[in-house]
């Protein structure tokens, strides 16, 4: 049985739609882990923060460790992940600050990068108050394939809820499709 983690990144916590969409795709999937990156206080990367980070032992690498582990041995990551000013939360980039670690989930060769993560996929399940799907200008979504093709997974899968602004009857039928969406995308991946 696939390993699935779930995480979440909004601020919004009860008002979020992508931690919505997380706990409703959650429901379709036995094997998972689901993390709050807002909840896990990941400590953001300054200058004492790293010489922590590189330093064996420390509490700072300890966690670093354990979260690495975590994604590690995961096979599918499905990510919530608003857009707040046309990129990531906060909390999503400070975890992909985390768990990217050269020599761990990745390392360089002569020939260019190697990724390390065993997950062939990821779900990057976005919401955001405007459109920018349809219009080919979206370079959150090139970053986040960027990211996770580096990191070693083949497929970057995306689920859109967009127009979260154009009014309530919009709103709810971009919920509804994103859902729709997500069992099938669930389904097919997991089994
Ligand atoms: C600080 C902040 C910045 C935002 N920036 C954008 C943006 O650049 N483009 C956009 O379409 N929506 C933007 N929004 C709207 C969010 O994308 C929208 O509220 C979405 O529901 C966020 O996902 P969430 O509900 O899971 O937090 C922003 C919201 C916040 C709070």
């Amino acid at each position: 049985m696939k390993k699935f983690l779930f995480l979440k990144s909004s601020v919004l916590q009860k008002n979020s739609v992508s931690s919505e969409l997380i706990d409703f795709a959650g429901q379709y999937v036995d094997e998972k882990e689901v993390i709050d990156l807002e909840k896990l206080n990941i400590p953001e990367l300054n200058v004492e923060n790293f010489i922590q980070f590189n330093q064996e032992d420390s509490q700072q690498r300890l966690f670093q460790k354990e979260q690495i582990q975590k994604i590690k041995e995961k096979d599918v990551i499905v990510i919530g992940a608003p857009m707040y000013n046309f990129s990531t939360s906060i909390q999503l980039k400070k975890y992909i600050d985390l768990i990217a670690k050269a020599g761990e989930t990745f390392h360089y060769t002569e020939s260019g990068s190697v990724g390390h993560l065993i997950a062939n996929d990821v779900v990057i399940v976005s919401s955001r108050a405007g459109s920018y799907s349809e219009q080919g200008i979206d370079f959150f979504d090139q970053y986040m394939t960027t990211v996770w093709n580096f990191l070693g997974v083949k497929n970057v899968h995306f689920v859109y809820a967009e127009k979260l602004a154009f009014g309530e009857d919009i709103k709810n039928e971009s919920i509804f499709q994103a859902k729709k969406q997500l069992i099938e995308l669930i389904n097919k991946i997991k089994n």
